[in-house]
């Protein structure tokens, strides 16, 4: 089974449909520099769905559909007079589909690692989120941590400073933001971009053909031909 009739398997056929036809629209689109595959995860309900829409489409809505399974959306930026399309993938935060989303780790670049600031379970449960991330991705991933629904400000049970601590502990950086308000949305994701271009033109710089290892690093770019050495993100 490919990964895309995987994909579907996991969506109802109006949403698999949907987003086919958006993925195939801009996948044609081959005018790029770079292509970044990025994975937005965490518990059930804190917003990743929302988020994602908040940046793609400058969307929100207060209803919870909860994801079945797994979704991706395509956005293309400029950084740096760079054009990187983004294959953003929204996964499900139920653990039920825990197998089919770690799959889909391998390959990915970036992490958004959201917690919900009004829940505490899913704050406890980042530790665990950062371990997944860890076992199943390249060992290079770029990881933001996330307390999102800040807007809420009533409602928060995770202070600011925990969430802050918690990214030092765990070596990421940190954002609080609403997907609701708009608040940080677009901010976290051009960081994201921009760390990996940091840690891409690093590793370029020191790349060793001869180093082969278990967990080798992922695409860079869908355009083979286009030599990229010159990374100046
Ligand atoms: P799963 O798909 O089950 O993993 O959940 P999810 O993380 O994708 O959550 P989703 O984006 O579906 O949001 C869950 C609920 O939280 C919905 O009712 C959203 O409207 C709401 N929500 C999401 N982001 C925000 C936010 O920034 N502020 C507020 N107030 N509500 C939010
Ligand atoms: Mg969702």
């Amino acid at each position: 089974m490919s990964r895309h009739d995987l994909r579907s398997a996991f969506l109802p056929p109006k949403m698999a449909s949907a987003t086919a036809t958006y993925g195939q629209k801009e996948s044609s689109d081959q005018n790029f520099d770079y292509m970044f595959k990025i994975l937005i995860i965490g518990n059930s309900s804190v917003g990743k769905t929302s988020f994602l829409f908040r940046y793609a489409d400058d969307s929100f809505t207060p209803a919870f559909v909860s994801t079945v399974g797994i979704d991706f959306k395509v956005k293309t930026i400029y950084r740096n007079d760079k054009r990187i399309k983004l294959q953003i993938w929204d996964t499900a935060g139920q653990e039920r589909y825990r197998t089919i989303t770690t799959a889909y780790y391998r390959g990915a670049m970036g992490f958004i690692l959201m917690y919900d600031i009004t829940n505490e379970d899913s704050f406890n449960a980042v530790q665990d989120w950062s371990t997944q991330i860890k076992t199943y991705s390249w060992d290079n991933a770029q990881v933001l941590l996330v307390g999102n629904k800040c807007d809420m400000e009533d409602e928060r049970v995770v202070a600011a400073d925990r969430g802050r601590q918690l990214s030092d502990q765990l070596g990421f950086e940190y954002f609080e933001c609403s997907a609701k308000d708009n608040i940080n949305v677009k901010q976290t994701f051009e960081r994201l971009v921009d760390i990996i271009c940091e840690k891409m033109s690093e590793s370029l710089d020191n790349a060793d053909p001869a180093v082969t290892g278990a967990k080798q690093g992922p695409q860079l770019t869908e355009q083979p031909e286009r030599p990229h050495q010159d990374c100046a993100c």
